[in-house]
């Protein structure tokens, strides 16, 4: 997950010192060149395509391209150290060069009975397991099978490593938590930790280790005087990781992030005082960050993100002074942020998004002048957007929305500044936008939504990517020059004063726009009758409430990928036009939330598809009966069809929705029970039910009339 180097001094002086070949000149034994020759025959090479696959390797040649039999010295080829007097190889540096092909278990390379290091990282061995004859090189120190492709149960043979300093089975895993690459068992893991007692670095990155319980963590602690470096993200471990471990003396990285299932407490005394890394991410962790954590000197990153910790912040916690990546988000922290963080003068990062942090943000990040990101977004701040954020010339992160914050946005910005990202949504923030919101290049996207921001925008010298300034004051005309944005991809100008006429058809110059938002403008014109192609072909999401059409936008019936449809109070009159069936049923595959009530629509309902989960059709006129084709979409969150003029019965079905939280039918004239037994999982929520959507941090509320769940309808 990311690259940390220890300073293993004795064992890089060790590498150090036997990588000096042209010092002495002892040829190479013939035995191990013959040995490296059939292992680089056993092997094929990545063709160029493949092996883009590790963008980490920069190198586009394999090492083995340098071996060829007749060459005298294999201790000149590429990747091979040897001991300068015997003339043996010791190491074999193999990583990044593009190999393919199974690694058998009795490969040649295990008659290098001398090899102290051997790294294999990023090849392509798919298809191998860990060959047992690894057992035999019993000199190994250093033993790297990371991203190499290889699967499989890891050989019993590997405690017999029992001079390993540094082990590595790790594997990327990006996307897919449940990808385990290989398996460790209990039984070859406690021969392992016991036989290898000079392990100072394991790292075990998705490797699948869920049948290691809690009582062979027990064995880490034979390893208390060596261990440095301790790696085991997602690895499925579960149960009750013990704190002793985080008071191993030499400890300096410990990730035990993306195991969900693994819970834990943090030590209140004896830390292991080198720590310098520690991601607790993504884990069962709980309790309060004990006072003891002050004694950290060197704590450089830390990650609690998305535990289950709680309480407040110790005070101790503003003297770790060498934090450069700090998260404690998605946890329920709280109390205030004391002016103290000033002190995290080193800070890159800073995430404290999603607690209940509280009261004034002090105004003094103007000696973290190495930060780049900082969200807080999602406590309950208050006190003013503090100005000295606006001084920082790193910046480019910063999010506080979502809270309760008050005053004006700071005026200044720094003419260093690298903002390029401001959100500040859903806060009480009074005043005009500032001037440099319209100017400052590096502003990408800004996010004011929901605030109480007043006066005129001003036309956009700078070119966003996002641009949401919903749910304020603003008035004035329309800024035209937001036509000019190269790359806009959001737009959410929704619930304004703002006046003037947009013409629909200028936003057939964003292919890649996928989310607007222009409801609730009463004094905005929207001209959409226009007959050019290809508007908004990537739209995703589109909010058009209270517009004032009288009819169904034609372009969406170019669109594809529509998710999200809102088109209520407006005037559309008449039938659904056929197109709109036709796109319902056989196009918008991930339509999940229609929204066409309070028009004047006409005739039969349309049918709703398979996984929508918003469907809202009040208001209306329809007519006819709930067609059975109404209980294919049993994902329906919401169902409103109240104020039409169906009939016929009520579809029984409806009581095995098993998400339905709101049905609303009253005003119809339907007949017939309501279900008498509605799906057990079910939960219908309370009368006023409010949708919380945040796409880009913007929040829809949608309340409802009462829930009628019992009366007739
Ligand atoms: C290297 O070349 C010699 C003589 O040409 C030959 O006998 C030997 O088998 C070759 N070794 C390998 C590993 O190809
Ligand atoms: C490895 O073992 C296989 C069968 O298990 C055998 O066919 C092959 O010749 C052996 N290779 C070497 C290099 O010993
Ligand atoms: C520990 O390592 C030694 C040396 O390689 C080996 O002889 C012994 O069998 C190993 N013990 C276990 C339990 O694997
Ligand atoms: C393993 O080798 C790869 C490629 O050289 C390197 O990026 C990685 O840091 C190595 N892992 C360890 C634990 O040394
Ligand atoms: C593991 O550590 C415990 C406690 O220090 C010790 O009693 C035991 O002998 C150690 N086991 C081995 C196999 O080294
Ligand atoms: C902390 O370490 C000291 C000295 O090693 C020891 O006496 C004490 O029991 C330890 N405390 C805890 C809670 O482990
Ligand atoms: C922070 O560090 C200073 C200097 O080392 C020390 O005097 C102070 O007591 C520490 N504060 C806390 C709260 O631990
Ligand atoms: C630390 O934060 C900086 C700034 O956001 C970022 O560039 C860097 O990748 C982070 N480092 C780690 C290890 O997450
Ligand atoms: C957040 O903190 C405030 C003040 O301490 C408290 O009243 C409130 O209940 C907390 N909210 C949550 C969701 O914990
Ligand atoms: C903003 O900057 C100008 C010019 O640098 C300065 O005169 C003014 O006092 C600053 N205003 C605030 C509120 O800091
Ligand atoms: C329902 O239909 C009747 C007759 O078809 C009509 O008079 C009435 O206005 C309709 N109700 C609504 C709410 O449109
Ligand atoms: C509702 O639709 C019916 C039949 O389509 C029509 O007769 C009636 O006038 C409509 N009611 C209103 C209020 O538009």
């Amino acid at each position: 997950m990311r690259l940390f180097l220890l300073p293993y001094f004795t064992f890089y002086l060790f590498l150090l010192l036997n990588h000096f070949p042209s010092y002495t000149h002892s040829l190479c034994n013939p035995h191990d060149s013959s040995v490296l020759l059939q292992f680089k025959n056993s092997l094929a090479l990545e063709t160029s395509a493949e092996s883009t696959r590790w963008p980490r390797c920069s190198s586009f040649a394999s090492k083995t391209e340098s071996w060829k039999n007749g060459t005298d010295d294999c201790c000149q080829w590429d990747g091979v150290t040897c001991n300068i007097v015997s003339g043996r190889v010791i190491g074999l540096d193999l990583s990044c060069s593009h190999l393919k092909g199974k690694l058998s278990p009795n490969s040649t390379i295990f008659k290098l009975k001398q090899l102290q290091q051997l790294n294999l990282a990023f090849n392509d061995f798919s298809g191998s397991s860990v060959p047992v004859g690894i057992g035999d090189l019993v000199n190994l120190m250093y033993l790297n099978l990371s991203n190499c492709e290889i699967n499989g149960d890891i050989p019993s043979a590997i405690s017999q490593l029992s001079k390993l300093v540094s082990l590595s089975f790790s594997n990327d895993w990006l996307d897919d938590p449940s990808y385990w690459r290989m398996r460790f068992d209990p039984i070859t893991w406690k021969k392992l930790i016991l036989n290898a007692t000079n392990l100072r670095e394991l790292r075990l990155d998705s490797v699948d280790m869920s049948s290691i319980g809690e009582r062979s963590f027990t064995w880490l602690m034979n390893l208390s005087s060596s261990l440095v470096s301790l790696s085991l993200t997602n690895t499925g471990l579960q149960g009750n990781f013990p704190s002793y471990v985080l008071s191993l003396p030499n400890l300096q990285e410990l990730d035990l992030s993306f195991n969900p299932d693994l819970s834990g407490q943090l030590p209140n005394s004896n830390w292991s005082t080198p720590l310098r890394y520690l991601d607790l991410s993504l884990t069962s962790f709980s309790g309060e960050i004990p006072y003891s954590i002050g004694d950290l000197k060197y704590l450089n990153q830390l990650s609690l993100q998305a535990c289950r910790f709680h309480g407040l912040v110790p005070q101790s916690f503003w003297n770790l002074t060498q934090l450069t990546n700090l998260t404690l988000a998605n946890n329920k922290f709280s109390g205030e942020i004391p002016s103290l963080i000033s002190n995290l003068r080193h800070l890159a990062s800073c995430d404290l998004q999603y607690n209940n942090f509280t009261g004034h943000l002090p105004d003094v990040f103007d000696k973290l002048t190495d930060l780049k990101f900082l969200s807080l977004s999602n406590n309950n701040l208050g006190g003013q957007v503090p100005s000295s954020l606006f001084h920082l010339t790193e910046l480019s992160f910063l999010d506080l929305s979502y809270n309760k914050l008050v005053g004006f946005i700071p005026t200044n910005i720094s003419q260093h500044s690298k903002l390029n990202t401001l959100s500040l949504d859903d806060n009480m923030l009074s005043g005009t936008i500032p001037h440099w919101c319209f100017t400052l290049p590096s502003l990408k996207e800004l996010y004011l939504n929901a605030n109480q921001l007043t006066g005129t925008l001003s036309e956009f010298s700078n070119s966003m990517k996002s641009l949401c300034l919903s749910n304020n004051k603003l008035q004035g005309n329309f800024p035209n020059s937001i036509f000019e944005f190269e790359n806009l991809i959001t737009l959410s100008l929704s619930s304004t004063n703002l006046s003037g006429i947009v013409e629909f058809h200028r936003f057939s110059k964003f292919p890649n726009m996928y989310f607007l938002d222009l409801s609730h403008n009463s004094f905005l014109s929207i001209n959409i009758n226009s007959s050019a192609d290809n508007i908004l072909p990537s739209l995703e999401t589109l909010f058009l409430s209270s517009s004032n059409f009288r009819s169904f936008p034609k372009f969406l019936a170019q669109l594809q990928s529509l998710k999200i449809l809102d088109l209520s109070n407006n005037n559309i009159h008449g039938k659904i036009p056929n197109w709109f069936h036709e796109k319902l049923l056989h196009s918008w595959k991930d339509i999940q939330h229609i929204d066409l009530s309070s028009n004047k629509l006409q005739g039969e309902l349309p049918i709703p598809p398979y996984g929508i989960q918003y469907l809202l059709l009040s208001n209306n006129n329809f007519t006819g009966d709930i067609s059975s084709t109404l209980c294919n979409a049993s994902s329906l969150t919401i169902l409103n069809l109240a104020n039409n003029n169906l009939t016929g019965m009520i579809p029984q079905c409806l009581g095995t929705f098993s998400s339905l939280s709101v049905l609303d039918l009253q005003m119809n004239h339907l007949y017939g029970s309501i279900p008498m037994f509605f799906s057990e999982v079910n939960a219908f929520a309370s009368c006023d039910y409010k949708v919380k959507w945040k796409p880009i941090g913007r929040t829809i509320t949608t309340v409802f009339g009462q829930l009628h769940k019992t009366r007739s309808f």
